[in-house]
């Protein structure tokens, strides 16, 4: 009886196989995790231990608080989209999430308003400019043929979440670290020290909401959304729950490890863009040329990956390049991706046997 049912079913699998056209089995192949349990630990220990003890970049310090931060902090964890979870080094570690948070504001904005309502009211292009660039405020002016910015700058995140939904401040903020939360799969808390340092120094920032307030991209109070924005920037978070929250991504919204569908699946390849083009500012496209991986930096020394389909990675190290990126993150991660075979760029040449020419 069992057995019956079992070749059964192994038989409609194999007329299914069969019916597949030969890219969507290659497809299929292509999003399954092809690596076992020590390639990954080895290529994990092998870039922590290679750049343990590269004294290249400066931790941020126009944040006071940011300069206290310990130097050597470096922790390094991986997600797989079947919710395996490999961690090397300092895993206990919390930075503030800083600018990577502006991946989330923009997914949670996009779930509440559409897909639409990013591209429409600030634009998905890169600046090219710094991440508080006040030029780029200028050249994306709709009277210029805007909005010609991006949610990963300083002037669309601000706006980003602006747009966020809530009758008070209190409900918007507990709307946005819900989401989060969810996310990296914990509740999550705000480093009160970073808060209160970088709102008693972000004047540059307010300057930036009025302008964008004056040029009428924020359409709601601009001191409120800069005061969200900087304590959405002020979330502790661990090696681990970065890489969770990467791996949400690409899992197509799901969080792989507690199985909750946390965004559209829709949804996830404008976020994935955008952070392909602007997600290490100045330098995203010299980052994509070597990982192709969409990815996002924060100067609090996180850095996130995406290898859609196969799994999220973050490193947290605070000593920034010139561009506001950690040094040591951007090449472990590069090498443990290109190690993994993560960029989806990559693709090999069709293995079938079979061509057009036959
Ligand atoms: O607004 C700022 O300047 C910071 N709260 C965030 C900037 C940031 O993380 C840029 N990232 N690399």
């Amino acid at each position: 009886m069992f057995k019956g049912k079992f070749l059964a079913v192994c038989t409609a699998f194999l007329a299914l196989v069969l019916a597949l056209p030969a890219s969507a089995v290659a497809q299929a192949t292509a999003t399954t995790a092809a690596f076992s349990d020590a390639e990954v630990n080895a290529a994990l220990q092998a870039a922590h231990a290679k750049y343990k003890n590269l004294a290249e970049g400066k931790n941020a310090d126009y944040i006071p608080a940011l300069a206290k931060v310990d130097p050597n902090i470096y922790g390094i964890a991986l997600v797989t989209t079947d919710g395996k979870v490999y961690t090397t080094g300092d895993i206990k570690s919390e930075v503030s999430i800083q600018s990577i948070s502006k991946v989330f504001t923009m997914a949670k904005v996009m779930e509440e308003q559409g897909a639409d309502a990013i591209e429409k009211t600030i634009g998905v292009d890169p600046t090219g400019m710094r991440f508080n660039s006040i030029v780029a405020v200028e050249f994306a002016q709709k009277a210029l043929g805007g909005p010609e910015i991006n949610p990963l700058v300083n002037p669309g995140a601000i706006t980003t979440t602006s747009m966020v939904a809530g009758a008070t401040r209190d409900e918007i903020w507990k709307n946005l670290l819900g989401f989060y939360s969810d996310f990296a799969g914990r509740p999550l808390t705000v480093n009160q020290e970073v808060f209160k340092s970088e709102s008693d120094t972000n004047q540059r920032n307010q300057a930036i909401g009025y302008l964008m307030y004056a040029y009428e991209f924020i359409k709601s109070d601009p001191a409120r959304a800069t005061d969200i924005y900087t304590e959405q920037c002020s979330v502790n978070v661990n090696a681990k729950d970065l890489a969770t929250m990467a791996a949400t991504l690409a899992n197509g919204g799901k969080n792989p490890v507690t199985g909750k569908q946390i965004m559209k699946a829709e949804n996830v390849p404008g976020v994935l863009s955008v952070m392909a083009i602007a997600g290490l500012y100045d330098d995203s496209g010299k980052w994509l040329y070597h990982t192709g991986l969409p990815a996002k930096s924060g100067v609090g020394g996180g850095l996130i990956a995406v290898s859609p389909g196969r799994f999220g990675i973050a490193v947290i190290s605070p000593p920034l390049d010139d561009a506001g990126n950690s040094v040591r993150a951007q090449r472990a991660i590069a090498d443990i991706s290109n190690a993994l075979g993560g960029n989806p760029y990559a693709a090999k040449a069709d293995q079938s046997g079979k061509s057009r020419a036959e």
